[in-house]
């Protein structure tokens, strides 16, 4: 923890959960002191995301994360700790201490210098005379000087080390240049991780270069080289581009595929085109888009694939609700040739005329039947219905029913209806379907999947109480009775009411907020599932004793336990060794 405590608790005292939450999350008062709203972390329908004024914390009780606020923002804004503290203290308007930083954070910064002194240096590459080849290139694609810039394309040249020479001599390490991944090892040393490849920064939308995409010039290695996650870069958590096209006017974002496609876009006028990095649309992705615009126009490439990828971005941006309309291309590959062969006016006729993705698919179905046949017609009306029922919005759905109600020649009332009936089946189903997902073993982040890890559940549960106690009443753990962490079942419980004991002890805080700087996210969000079970303080004291008592038991038994298993096997070794 490298944050003084008085600044953490200066900083948690201007920076108000239900204010920072609120930024983000819609919440309403709906039961007993917390606020709710739905989980920005889960998708979900019905909110079961708390808020907790006067905890100042934060809980979900659909998929276990929770914290304080500065947990808040290093999840939602995809920060390390001492980044969402800085993220905080510019919203709150105070200044950070520069010594403060602490040493990941120091890594981080470095990463991400490498990275703009990297992105400088291949951009300055342009104009050498290796550099002509991509120049060329460039050219050949048809992407304008100004452009270029505007992206700060650049060139890596064929060399090992070019780039390794460059920014060593800036006084950068070769532990922080692998950091980035700009420079890779291999048995014979490191080596310039890009090589002959016209290189595309990824920037976020702080302006911070967080890696790099390449594409190659020559037949070497894989069309696009892409870098790997990294201290600063999640493939999953960014989009290219989002740094440019956050500043559109347009009002909705275009979500392309290739970077190359991008470029041409924004040279044609369409700011506000972003691209995925080589990966499926994740949640995350989608998330952030959400936060520029509520509506997303999609434009993949024409083929089977493109396609593919495009009903499945649409089901992810649609679980956001979001507006989700879809590009046909008619007789281009993708928005990069059709530019190029018909021109900015036929990618724009394109993008007035899209079809709202609902007539698209409703189109779709609708060619599938010939609705003169009665048996046909239920068919497409079992079909149908079932898309309308999808909708999320009431009037939308009311809207389309009629439409298939007309298209196939029955009553309104009798498609409406169908469509409502349809549709409380899926929501029960959704939420079925939610519950089962919770409580899949990859979400161990939630503290009902761990307490099923937990070796001895009865002592973990002492264990959560114990904690729990004296967070809340801190007077009682100067109580001599208390056991110690290595009693504990459960090593990270153990660790966790180590480091609250200890604080406690040295009269230091136990706010979740500052807590967070020490222990792992997982640990705080399983911290703060312990604090809101319920607690009966007025009985601390009682309370405390049975705990202790309960989880002192548990130890003794499990290390005669132990001792008896050591017993055995000493006797089976002597008798093998006798025999
Ligand atoms: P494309 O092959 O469509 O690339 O891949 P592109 O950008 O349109 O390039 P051109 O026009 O063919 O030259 C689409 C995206 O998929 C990822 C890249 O992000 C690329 O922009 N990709 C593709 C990779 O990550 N690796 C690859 O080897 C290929
Ligand atoms: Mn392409």
């Amino acid at each position: 923890m490298a944050f003084n405590q008085a600044f953490i608790e200066e900083l948690i005292a201007r920076s108000d959960i239900v204010d920072v939450v609120g930024s983000y999350v819609s919440l309403s008062k709906r039961s007993g002191q917390n606020l709710f709203g739905l989980c920005p972390f889960h998708n979900e329908r019905t909110p079961s995301f708390a808020v907790n004024p006067s905890g100042q914390f934060y809980h979900c009780f659909g998929c276990g994360k929770g914290g304080g606020v500065i947990n808040f923002i290093m999840e939602m804004e995809n920060l390390p700790y001492p980044d969402a503290v800085a993220f905080l203290a510019r919203r709150a308007g105070m200044t950070l201490p520069e010594e403060t930083r602490d040493p990941a954070g120091r890594l981080r910064k470095r990463v991400l210098e490498a990275n703009r002194e990297a992105a400088r240096w291949f951009y300055a590459m342009l104009s050498t005379p290796e550099g002509k080849r991509c120049t060329d290139y460039m050219a050949a694609r048809g992407i304008a000087p100004k452009v270029a810039r505007r992206f700060g394309l650049g060139y890596a040249p064929e060399s090992w080390d070019a780039l390794r020479t460059a920014l060593t001599g800036m006084g950068f390490s070769e532990a922080e240049l692998t950091e980035a991944d700009l420079i890779r090892r291999s048995s014979h040393g490191t080596y310039d991780t890009f090589r002959d490849r016209l290189m595309f920064p990824i920037i976020d939308v702080r302006g911070d270069v967080i890696g790099f995409s390449g594409r190659t010039l020559g037949d070497k290695g894989a069309k696009y080289l892409n870098s790997r996650d990294t201290l600063v870069y999640s493939k999953g958590r960014n989009l290219f581009a989002l740094n440019l096209a956050k500043k559109s006017k347009a009002g909705y974002l275009i979500l392309s595929e290739g970077n190359i496609d991008i470029v041409t876009l924004h040279q044609a006028g369409f700011d506000s085109a972003v691209a995925t990095l080589g990966t499926a649309l994740t949640a995350e992705q989608a998330r952030l888009m959400s936060r520029y615009t509520g509506e997303v126009i999609l434009a993949y490439d024409a083929d089977a694939a493109g396609q593919k990828a495009s009903q499945r971005a649409i089901g992810v941006l649609e679980r956001l609700d979001m507006k989700v309309r879809v590009l046909h291309l008619e007789g281009a590959k993708d928005p990069d040739e059709l530019i190029r062969a018909k021109g900015p006016e036929a990618f724009r006729a394109l993008l007035e005329g899209s079809a709202d993705q609902v007539d698209w698919r409703l189109e779709g179905v609708t060619a599938k039947y010939d609705l003169k046949q009665p048996d046909q017609k239920v068919a497409f009306l079992k079909e149908a219905t079932e898309l309308v029922a999808a909708l999320p919005g009431a009037v939308e759905r009311e809207v389309y029913a009629i439409r298939v109600a007309d298209l196939a020649e029955v009553t309104r009332e009798a498609v409406v209806s169908e469509v409502e009936r349809r549709r409380k089946r899926r929501v029960t189903k959704a939420q079925r379907e939610e519950q089962a997902q919770l409580l899949r073993p990859e979400r161990l982040s939630q503290p009902g999947a761990r307490e099923l890890r937990y070796a001895d559940p009865v002592s973990a549960a002492a264990e959560e109480g114990l904690i729990r106690l004296i967070m809340l009443d801190p007077a009682l753990a100067g109580d001599e009775k208390l056991p110690e962490p290595g009693d504990f079942s459960s090593e990270v419980l153990g660790r966790i009411y180590g480091i609250v004991r200890e604080r406690i002890a040295g009269r230091e805080s136990v706010d979740i907020n500052v807590l967070a700087g020490m222990l792992t996210p997982d640990e705080i969000n399983l911290l703060v599932g312990i604090l809101q079970k319920p607690e009966r303080l007025s009985e601390s004291g009682r309370a405390l004793r049975d705990y202790a008592a309960k989880i002192r038991e548990r130890h003794e038994e499990q290390s005669s336990a132990l001792d008896l298993n050591e017993l055995r096997d000493r006797i089976r070794e002597r008798k093998g060794y006798h025999s």
